[in-house]
C-alpha cells in the first residue's frame, strides 16, 4: 500500500507541471559544417534565430503532447532548408519506452544534409538522412 501511495504521489508531482505532457525529450542540433549557419526553430514554441558555428550545438527540452511538432528553418551561405525536427514520425524514433525518465533526439547538419539519430553515435552508423539542402 505505501507503495502504491508513493507511486502514486510522484505520478501526480510528475505530470502536475502540465496533465497532457505524455513525456519530456531533449533536441540537439549540431552544427557539422565548417562554415556557421543560422536556425530558426519553431512550432509548438518559437525558439527564434540561433547562429551556429562549426561543431556548436543548440538544445531545447520540451514536453511531448499530441500535436507537438517543431519545425527547423536553416540559412548556410545562400542556401535555406525547412526541415521537421520533431513530428509523431520523429518521436516513434527517439522515444525508448521510459515515459519516466528524459527522451533525448540527435540532428546533425552536414554539407549533405540533415540527418537524425535516438542516440549520438559516431556517424554514419545508424543515422538517418532526413532532408537535404
Ligand atoms: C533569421 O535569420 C535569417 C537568416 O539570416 C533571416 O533571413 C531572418 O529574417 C531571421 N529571422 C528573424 C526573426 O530574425
Ligand atoms: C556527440 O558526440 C560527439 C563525439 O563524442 C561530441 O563531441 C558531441 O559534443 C556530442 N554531441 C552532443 C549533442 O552531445
Amino acid at each position: 500500500m505505501f507503495h502504491l501511495i508513493f507511486f502514486l504521489t510522484m505520478l501526480s508531482i510528475c505530470l502536475a507541471s502540465d496533465p497532457n505532457t505524455i513525456y519530456k525529450l531533449r533536441m540537439y542540433v549540431t552544427n557539422a559544417i565548417g562554415d556557421n549557419i543560422v536556425v530558426h526553430v519553431s512550432g509548438s514554441e518559437d525558439l527564434g534565430n540561433r547562429t551556429l558555428a562549426f561543431n556548436q550545438e543548440f538544445d531545447w527540452r520540451f514536453g511531448v503532447k499530441l500535436g507537438t511538432y517543431y519545425l527547423g528553418e536553416f540559412w548556410w551561405g545562400s542556401k535555406h532548408a525547412s526541415v521537421s525536427l520533431f513530428n509523431f514520425h520523429i518521436s516513434r524514433t527517439c522515444f525508448n519506452g521510459k515515459v519516466f525518465s528524459i527522451q533525448r533526439c540527435y540532428w546533425l547538419v552536414k554539407p549533405d544534409g540533415f540527418w537524425y539519430h535516438e542516440k549520438n553515435d559516431t556517424f554514419p552508423g545508424e543515422w538517418t538522412r532526413r532532408a537535404t539542402w
